[in-house]
């Protein structure tokens, strides 16, 4: 398994591109099994869930291809299978977001239950939920989620709580569903947005996506369409907390600051000075940042994907800071880690109160999931001497190229292959 040696001490400078959303190219390519024609996706990020996600389809007869740059191209119109297989699913969640598209366009599909996580339990019963409100016959059978459907019917869904792929689920499944469909108590976050304008550029009637109450009618069928996928805002505002940490200037490229605002404004609290055009981020941070309290929210507050970034930051800032991860369960499994570089955290139960130290020492430390291993990649670039984070197989899956990125801005970064 791969590691990352860091010896912090290094400023960042310079400029990097943040690459595509990782969350939302995942569902944007489950929206290829909608239609018989060619969607086109660039800025497609390269990633192991995406290779994932790629290799998923085409076990279904879906032909992908992907040149060598960030551009795909999806076409389901010959499809051999309508399942996705627990060898899979197992190794990427989002797997689930096949159910609602080929529920929808095939009136049936057979897709393994995710297990849990590292983060938290992670039902996706609010998908089963609204897919049977939607006329789906649906049960579960040797944790298999079997569904059929003649045709979708539309229907008023209102989930129990906030779910991102929950909402990107039903919608893939309303846009070809009979009459109007209403997802009530939606997700706002920016990877839906996106999903919604490319299904909309495929044909799809959409209205209120942003908001938390999505209006959808359906139509008889979709085409293939052309899409550019949004900038990833957690990749850029995990390097913002790498320069935030580090110290340094460096500049974002191919940004989206717009569906940044709660990151942007803690950072600017912690400290680091941040300008911003339409499509770029400048940011400086040259003194010892300033501990800030945060609660994670759905969009727009602050999101749980930066949290363990965010954490990173505080645990060398000046002051205690508190804070609270409202959506998952489990998500302080980089706590542990952190200590092992020095850091000060007492954690009672959804709340962490971290302590800022002066200095991190670095160490061989593990990482659990994704976020958690940029939270250590963070810390390292602070520590004093040589950090290892192993199993950065994590990383790998949500960060494209990070420590070419990282190295470009000067870190003292390499990746030991085993
Ligand atoms: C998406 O996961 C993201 N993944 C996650 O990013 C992100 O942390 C999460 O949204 C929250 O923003 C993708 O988009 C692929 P949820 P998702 O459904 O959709 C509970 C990363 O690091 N819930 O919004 O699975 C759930 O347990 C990943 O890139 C149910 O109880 O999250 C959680 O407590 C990690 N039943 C809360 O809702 C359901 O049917 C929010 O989960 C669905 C969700």
């Amino acid at each position: 398994m791969d590691k990352l040696r860091i010896t912090g001490g290094s400023q960042l400078k310079g400029e990097i591109s943040v690459s595509g959303a990782k969350n939302a190219a995942l569902p944007i390519l489950c929206a290829g099994l909608l239609t018989s024609d060619t969607l086109t996706l660039t800025n497609v990020p390269r990633l192991n869930d995406i290779s994932t996600t790629l290799k998923l389809l085409g076990q279904m007869g879906v032909r992908c291809e992907r040149d060598e740059g960030n551009t795909v191209s999806i076409t389901a119109d010959q499809l051999t299978a309508l399942e996705a297989p627990y060898e899979l699913v197992k190794t990427m969640r989002a797997s689930i977001l096949v159910l609602g598209p080929l529920l929808a366009r095939f009136g049936q599909a057979r897709v393994s239950l995710p297990g849990g996580c590292a983060i938290g339990q992670r039902p996706v019963d609010q998908h089963i939920r609204g897919l049977a409100a939607l006329g789906a016959d649906i049960r579960i059978e040797h944790g298999f989620v079997i569904a059929k459907a003649k045709r979708l019917q539309g229907a008023v869904i209102r989930t129990d709580m906030v779910t991102v792929t929950g909402t990107e689920n039903l919608m893939m499944a309303a846009v070809l569903a009979e009459g109007q469909t209403v997802l009530e108590n939606a997700a706002r976050e920016p990877e839906v947005v996106d999903l919604a304008e490319l299904l909309i550029k495929m044909g799809a009637r959409i209205k209120g996506h942003g908001t938390d109450r999505i209006v959808i009618d359906g139509v008889q069928a979709l085409h293939g369409a052309t899409h550019r996928v949004i900038a990833d805002r957690i990749e850029a505002g995990s390097f913002l907390c790498a320069v935030g940490s580090a110290g340094g200037d460096i500049t974002l490229r191919d940004a989206a600051p717009q569906t940044m605002g709660a990151t942007l404004s803690k950072l600017t609290e912690a400290g680091l000075s941040i300008t911003c055009g339409d499509d770029w981020i400048q940011a400086s941070m040259h003194k010892r940042p300033r501990a800030v309290d945060f609660r994670t929210q759905e969009y727009p507050g602050f999101a749980t994907d930066m949290q363990a970034q965010l954490m990173a930051l505080n645990t060398i800032a000046e002051g205690t800071s508190v804070i609270v991860e409202t959506i998952f369960e489990n998500r302080y499994m980089h706590v542990q880690e952190l200590l092992r570089l020095g850091a000060n955290i007492d954690i009672d139960g959804h709340t962490a109160v971290v302590r800022g130290v002066q200095r991190l020492s670095g160490a061989t430390v593990m990482a659990t999931d994704l976020r958690a291993s940029a939270s250590l990649v963070i810390a390292g670039l602070a520590a004093e001497g040589e950090t290892l984070v192993e199993r950065i197989y994590h990383l790998d899956r949500g960060y494209e190229r990070m420590e070419h990125k990282l190295r470009a801005l000067g870190a003292n970064i390499v990746r030991i292959s085993s």
